[in-house]
């Protein structure tokens, strides 16, 4: 055998007996001749000493060894010398007087230090990924992201799910991004959609008698990426027969809880809280709020609408919305302050970003005079203000103020360090509206096209669309969607009202969901269920900002893959294979 223990296993108990350590020369050091290495592996590190008193020979070896060099050391584990331990080292009572060393290969200088923190850019870490891999850092990610689904997976195991494979050569599924296509080289001209999610197949699952559907399912979506978004990612897909929201809410805070138990050993309360979606845009400007602090918005249209404040008054007559936020104890914020904020909520599409401070003399700014007196007071005691409060006011179309102060509330609470730490806000969002106003003003779905509506909604879908809510949810952490789902329409007839309303015909439906819309005929049960983001879930369990951080091999912003170099152009060969001529080429 290469090795009789880990780096990191090695403890006082084992003083006198003789071991094989294998791993990577770690950090290196030469007392007076005496040679000292921290071997490590994913465990942890042994600290081997090579002294030329005990064993000449290898000592020159030793010497020779570099960072990173992939070696074997034979010898006899016992106690460090008085004053050398190490208390803050699980290992750290113990060293290994080697007697053997086999170098299985040397290293090249790496790029960057194997420490956790490292002061180099992304693009090197992830051009030398299986390098950047070996940081301690990163092997406790992938670790907690094992954990994680194996605790989904037994969970879900003993709750009676069965784990599906769905096909990654799709049919299109629409969850709002673009397609990845794979041509076929059997059927020129034809092309395979890589899945943006499993959702029809694990709908025609619950046809297909299924009744508890899991995967850890790879997605696929060519879309604008961010910290939190990447174009291949990976969800813990579920679907179920005969239930309704309560029963999926049961299940995923089942996964969860056995989830932060397994990574964290947390024991989180359960039920989450719920908050209808129109409650949480209204109060946190958000439909993820971050619940662990407060700063909540405040609507003050009707007060504003008694005022003669021309600015926000005008974008309650184009039926927009006017908001307070009580930036509380921000009184010493400076104009510069100020500006900056203004100029934040600016990015978002706040045209402007009102305020009054609010001192020990009373309320200050050049915009009071626009208040009566008795409406200036309602106002303050609406926003809670007290001296030493900085109120702030938006006014515009009702997604944009939303919006922007939705942010500004984060903004503030990250500045003033309102975010308490340790703290996990599971939260349900529910009752989203079924259809949302596109660019055009025309009705677009707010989740996915297959989203349930209640029984009684169903006549009111053509003449009042806006005001249906939809059967579905979405489960946040700490302001993070961490999941969506629904309970989904499992009726060719309502289906096809919903495509009618979202302006896909009967012909455009059948040619791209045909399938589904028959499967629907044999008698579908009703179904529902939901999908986490499971690169998301685990960058928050690791405390890390973003999800790259937790997938092994990730792509750029850019979507590129830095350190196999992909995409990359192909053999004309294999173009002409798959029936393809290239229009542009790369860089035109
Ligand atoms: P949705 O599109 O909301 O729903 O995706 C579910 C969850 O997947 C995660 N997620 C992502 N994570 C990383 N990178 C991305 N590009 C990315 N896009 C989404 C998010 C999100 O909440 N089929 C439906 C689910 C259902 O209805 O059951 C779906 O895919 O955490
Ligand atoms: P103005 O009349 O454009 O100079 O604006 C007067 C004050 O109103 C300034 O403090 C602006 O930042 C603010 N303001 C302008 N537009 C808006 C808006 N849509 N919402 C909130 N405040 C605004």
């Amino acid at each position: 055998m290469l090795r009789s223990h880990r780096c990191g296993e090695l403890r006082p108990e084992h003083i006198g007996q003789a071991v094989t350590l294998a791993g990577w020369v770690w950090r290196w050091r030469d007392h007076g001749g005496v040679v000292f290495i921290d071997l490590r592996d994913y465990t942890g590190l042994s600290q081997v000493v090579f002294n030329p008193e005990h064993n000449p020979a290898i000592h020159d070896e030793a010497q020779r060894l570099r960072s990173e060099y992939c070696i074997q050391v034979k010898g006899v584990v016992r106690p460090r010398p008085e004053g050398s331990q190490n208390p803050n080292l699980p290992t750290g009572q113990i060293e290994v007087l080697v007697d053997a060393l086999t170098v299985f290969n040397k290293s090249e200088t790496p790029p960057f230090p194997i420490e956790d923190h490292v002061d180099v850019s992304e693009e090197v870490l992830l051009e030398h990924r299986y390098l950047d891999l070996r940081r301690p850092i990163m092997q406790r990610n992938l670790r907690l992201r094992h954990r994680a689904v194996k605790a989904c997976r037994d969970w879900c195991d003993a709750h009676g799910f069965l784990e599906v494979e769905t096909p990654l050569l799709a049919k299109s599924t629409p969850e709002g991004a673009r397609d990845y296509l794979v041509p076929s080289r059997v059927h020129h001209g034809c092309f395979y959609a890589l899945p943006q999610s499993p959702q029809i197949y694990k709908q025609l699952l619950q046809v297909g008698g299924c009744d508890r559907y899991v995967q850890i399912a790879k997605c696929l979506r060519d879309e604008d990426l961010r910290a939190d978004r990447q174009p291949e990612f990976t969800q813990i897909d579920l679907e179920m027969s005969f239930v309704e929201e309560e029963d999926v809410y049961e299940a995923v805070e089942g996964i969860l809880a056995a989830i932060m138990k397994a990574t964290l050993d947390l024991d989180i309360p359960l039920p989450f809280p719920r908050l209808p979606w129109a409650e949480a845009m209204r109060r946190y400007g958000s439909d993820k709020p971050d619940t662990r602090f407060g700063l909540e918005l405040c609507d003050i249209g009707d007060l504003v609408a008694r005022s003669d404040f021309k600015v926000l008054v005008s974008a309650l007559e184009q039926r927009g919305i006017a908001y307070a936020l009580n930036a509380k104890g921000c009184l010493s914020y400076s104009r510069k302050d100020i500006d900056t904020l203004t100029a934040f909520v600016g990015r978002f599409g706040l045209k402007g970003l009102a305020y009054i401070q609010v001192t020990p003399e009373g309320p200050k700014s050049s915009i009071v005079k626009f208040f009566p007196e008795d409406v200036l007071q309602q106002i303050l005691v609406r926003c809670g203000a007290e001296p030493g409060d900085l109120l702030f006011f938006g006014a515009g179309p009702r997604r944009i103020v939303w919006d922007a102060l939705g942010r500004l509330r984060k903004e503030i609470a990250a500045r003033e360090k309102l975010i308490p730490e340790g703290r996990w806000d599971f939260l349900w969002i529910t009752e989203f509206p079924l259809f949302e106003e596109d660019e055009h003003g025309r009705p677009t779905f707010a989740h996915h096209p297959f989203t349930g509506i209640h029984e009684a909604d169903v006549p009111r879908m053509k003449t009042d669309p806006y005001a249906i809510s939809a059967r579905c949810y979405d489960c946040v952490l700490n302001g993070v969607e961490l999941g969506s789902g629904s309970i989904r329409i499992n009726r060719p007839d309502v289906q096809q009202a919903v495509f009618d309303i979202l302006g896909i015909g009967p012909e455009e439906a059948e040619r791209k969901f045909g399938f589904l819309l028959r499967a629907f005929k044999y008698g579908a049960p009703p179904h529902g269920g939901l999908a986490l983001g499971l690169d998301r879930l685990v960058a928050l369990i690791c405390g890390t900002d973003s999800i790259r951080d937790v997938i092994a091999f990730p792509k750029t912003q850019k979507a590129t893959g830095l350190m196999e170099s992909c995409p990359s152009p192909v053999d004309e060969a294999q173009l002409i294979d798959v029936g393809i001529k290239v229009r542009s080429q790369p860089g035109a």
